[in-house]
C-alpha cells in the first residue's frame, strides 16, 4: 500500500500501482513525435482513452489516424480531455500552451509532461492545477517496442507541490499505463529531472563523449595513423564498453576487459578527465541551474538555429564523420548480426 506522496528514496513498482485513477478519464496527447506516439499507443493498449491533438496540416495526423487513434486539433483535444499531455519541443511549449491549450482546459483537467523543462524553467505556470511528470529514461521508439515486448523503461516521476492530492495516484497510474513502472518509477521534482537531464546530455551523452571521440580520433590521425584504424579504436568499440557498463556497471565492465585495457584505462583516464575538466563541468552545471542555458536556448530561434547549423556542418565535414560514413553500411550490418555482450555473460557463467 503506497502512501502519497511516495517515499522519494523508493521506486514505485508496477504491481503496487492501480490504473483506476485513469479509468473513465480521457488523455489528450498534444504532439505525436517519437515520445508522444509511444505514450499514446502504450496508453491505448493499456485500455486508456486517448485523443491526439495536432495542428492542422500536420503530416502526423494521418500517421496517428492510421494507428487507429482519434485525432483533433490541439484546442479540441484539450477541451475534450481530463488529462492533457504536452508532448512538444521545449521551445514550442509556452506558445502552444498560451494560444491553444490554456484557454480550453477544463476546470479539473490535469497537465502532464515527459520532461521537466517547461515547468522548471517557467515556460508554463500550472498554478494549483494538477500537474505531473512522467519522464521515461528511454528514447520514445524504444519505450514503445519494449512495452510491446512486455517490458518498459525506468521513469522519473514528479508532481508540482501545488497540485491537489489526487495528482500523485494519477501520475503513478499514467506511468504504469505507458510502461514506466516496469523498470521502476523514481519520485523526483521537475527541476531535478530537467537539470540532471540537460547536464547528462551536455557533459556526457551528446557533448562530452562526442568531443572525446573527435579529439582521440584526431590525435591518432594527426600523427599519421590510418583513419579507419582510428575509427575502429576510438569510435566503433565504444558501443561494446557502454553495453558492458549498462549490463554490469563500471567495475563489472573492467572485470570483463583485458588486463592491459583495464590498467591503461584506470591509470590514464583520470589524467585526461582531471580537475580542470571537472571544474568546467561544474560551470556547465551552473549555467543550467541558474537558467543561463535555458535563456540562451530560448532567446532567439533564428540565431540559435543558424549557430547550430554551422556547428552541425562542421561536425559533418570532419574526418571522423567522413570515415564513419564510409564504414557505416559495413558496421551496421555487423551490428545486426552481433550476438551482443551476452556471449561475455555466457563466458562468465
Ligand atoms: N524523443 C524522445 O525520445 C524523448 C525522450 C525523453 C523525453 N522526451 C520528451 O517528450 C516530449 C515530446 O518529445 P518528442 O520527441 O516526442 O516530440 P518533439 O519532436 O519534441 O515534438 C513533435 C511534436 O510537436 C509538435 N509541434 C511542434 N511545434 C509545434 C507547434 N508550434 N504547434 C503545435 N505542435 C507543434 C509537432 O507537430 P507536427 O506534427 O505538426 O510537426 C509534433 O507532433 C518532450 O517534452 C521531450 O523532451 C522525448
Amino acid at each position: 500500500m503506497i502512501t502519497w506522496p511516495p517515499d522519494p528514496r523508493r521506486p514505485l513498482e508496477e504491481r503496487a500501482v492501480s490504473l483506476a485513477p485513469l479509468h473513465a478519464q480521457t488523455v489528450a496527447m498534444i504532439g505525436y513525435g517519437t515520445m508522444g506516439r509511444a505514450h499514446a499507443l502504450n496508453l491505448r493498449d493499456s485500455g486508456i482513452a486517448v485523443i491526439v491533438g495536432l495542428r492542422e496540416g500536420s503530416p502526423r495526423r494521418e500517421v496517428a489516424a492510421r494507428a487507429g487513434l482519434e485525432v483533433r486539433t490541439v484546442a479540441a483535444a484539450t477541451a475534450a480531455s481530463d488529462v492533457v499531455m504536452l508532448m512538444l519541443p521545449d521551445e514550442a511549449m509556452a506558445t502552444v500552451f498560451a494560444a491553444e491549450v490554456g484557454p480550453h482546459l477544463g476546470a479539473g483537467a490535469m497537465l502532464g509532461f515527459a520532461h521537466g523543462f517547461a515547468v522548471a524553467f517557467d515556460q508554463i505556470d500550472p498554478g494549483d492545477r494538477g500537474c505531473f511528470l512522467v519522464a521515461p529514461k528511454s528514447q520514445g521508439d524504444m519505450l514503445r517496442s519494449a512495452y510491446e515486448a512486455g517490458g518498459g523503461a525506468p521513469g522519473l516521476l514528479a508532481v508540482t507541490p501545488e497540485s491537489p492530492p489526487e495528482t500523485w495516484p494519477l501520475c503513478a497510474a499514467y506511468a504504469r499505463a505507458v510502461g514506466c513502472l516496469r523498470g521502476g518509477g523514481w519520485p523526483t521534482t521537475f527541476r531535478e529531472e530537467c537539470v540532471s537531464d540537460q547536464f547528462g546530455e551536455q557533459a556526457v551523452l551528446c557533448g562530452g563523449v562526442i568531443e572525446l571521440l573527435q579529439a582521440a580520433f584526431d590525435t591518432l590521425t594527426d600523427r599519421g595513423y590510418d583513419a579507419t584504424n582510428a575509427y575502429f579504436e576510438c569510435v566503433h568499440e565504444l558501443e561494446l564498453i557502454t553495453d558492458l557498463v549498462h549490463r554490469y556497471g563500471v567495475d563489472g565492465m573492467r572485470a570483463r576487459i583485458s588486463p592491459t585495457a583495464a590498467y591503461g584505462g584506470l591509470t590514464r583516464g583520470p589524467r585526461l578527465i582531471d580537475g580542470t575538466v571537472r571544474a568546467r563541468m561544474a560551470e556547465i552545471l551552473d549555467e543550467i541551474e541558474d537558467g543561463r542555458f535555458a535563456r540562451e536556448f530560448l532567446a532567439s530561434h533564428e540565431d540559435r538555429d543558424r549557430g547550430r547549423a554551422a556547428l552541425s556542418a562542421r561536425e559533418s565535414s570532419s574526418r571522423l564523420a567522413g570515415t564513419g560514413r564510409e564504414l557505416q553500411a559495413r558496421l551496421n550490418d555487423l551490428v545486426r548480426h552481433r550476438p551482443s555482450t551476452r556471449s561475455e555473460e555466457t563466458r562468465d557463467e
